[in-house]
């Protein structure tokens, strides 16, 4: 078969592990050609692709991006997008395509079927939101580096008697924000799921400070807002999926803190670095298990479906189920978290 793959939205280190994969099975096991299509779905709607052979594959396993390049490109707003998307893929002589990417990505693969694309997705993004699988790649990287980031500002945290806030990604769930808060040690938590109060966060900082605890740490999901308030936006530019950017909730946290304690609070935004570079062995492994899994829902001819993992195990997902929808922090999870509050 002639096989199509790219990669769209953010990217995820583990992107170029599953095209390997994808590329390796395809050819070695199905005799497939595979023909990567760059910037994500911008580069179906130009016509602007790269083959794939066993060359271009070898060595990109640890390396973080992609070596397709991504796009936020939306097909459906774009002029006669989605036709133009077929033609492309007819001139080519396209039998199927391998989606990689998160909500969005995957929601133009669904649509897309309706026009006679064979799709067949691979859940993208750190921040771990789609539903149907315990986990999207690239969110293991993310939140080890998270943990990095809280273990070095733990030790300069506490030399200066200082509270510091890292603001980690997350635009619409917490996944990141708690599993690193947990596994760092934090003090304070705060999600996009639970709209926090400041006096609350300052009584469990107080809280610290009459057990002679004299800093603390405090992890912000960007898309984490007061009670009662909204997101705090960084710009207004809005992308083709309608996405605002998010950024500067820990700079307003910190004015808060600093009013109400009394101490001096510094405010870390760990932004790109948490979607740079090289994947976890985790990533790594789970990608690689996604990609061989998708050449082979090609072959079984189940499209507009996503591999997922449930468990241990990597199993099918028909996108209807997964689309428009997020997967937010498991309750339980934040519940043992708030133990370690304060
Ligand atoms: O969707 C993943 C994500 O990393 C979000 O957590 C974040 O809000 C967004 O991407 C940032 O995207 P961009 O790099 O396009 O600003």
């Amino acid at each position: 078969m002639k096989v199509g793959v790219l990669s769209g939205g953010g990217d995820a280190p583990g992107i170029n592990a599953v095209i390997r994969a994808v590329v390796r099975k395809g050819i070695l096991h199905y005799n497939d050609e595979i023909i990567g299509i760059r910037d994500g779905w911008r580069g179906l709607l130009e016509g602007n692709f790269a083959c794939l052979d066993l060359d271009a594959v070898s060595g990109i396993l640890h390396k973080g991006g992609s070596i397709l390049g991504t796009s936020r490109t939306n097909p459906f707003k774009r002029e006669k997008g989605p036709e133009t998307i077929m033609e492309n893929v007819e001139k080519a002589g396209l039998e199927a395509i391998v989606a990689i990417g998160g909500d969005d990505t995957l929601t133009v693969a669904h649509k897309m079927a309706e026009y006679g694309l064979k799709c067949v997705g691979v859940p993208k993004t750190i921040d771990n939101d789609i539903p149907e699988t315990d986990y999207t790649f690239g969110f293991n990287t993310a939140v080890s580096i998270a943990t990095e980031a809280l273990d070095r500002l733990h030790t300069t945290a506490e030399a200066h008697h200082r509270v510091i806030i890292l603001e980690v990604m997350g635009r619409y769930t917490g996944h990141i924000a708690l599993h690193a808060g947990l596994a760092g040690g934090a003090d304070v938590i705060l999600l996009p799921e639970k709209p926090f109060a400041v006096e609350e966060v300052c009584e469990y900082i107080k809280r610290r400070r009459q057990r002679g605890r004299n800093f603390s740490l405090v992890v912000v999901a960007e898309g984490a807002k007061p009670k009662g308030g909204k997101e705090i936006v960084y710009s207004e530019r809005i992308d083709e999926f309608g996405h605002i950017s998010l950024g500067g909730v820990g700079y307003y946290l910190a004015k808060e803190i600093e009013k109400c304690t009394g101490i001096e609070t510094r405010v870390v935004v760990l932004g790109h670095l948490q979607r740079g570079g090289s994947p976890t062995a985790f990533d790594r492994v789970l990608a690689t298990r996604y990609g061989v899994a998708a050449i082979d829902l090609v072959h079984q001819g189940l499209y507009d479906h996503m591999v997922a993992i449930k468990g241990n195990t990597i199993v099918p997902v028909p996108l209807s189920k997964v689309i428009g929808q997020r997967k937010t922090v498991d309750p339980e999870l934040y519940e043992i978290a708030k133990i370690f509050f304060g």
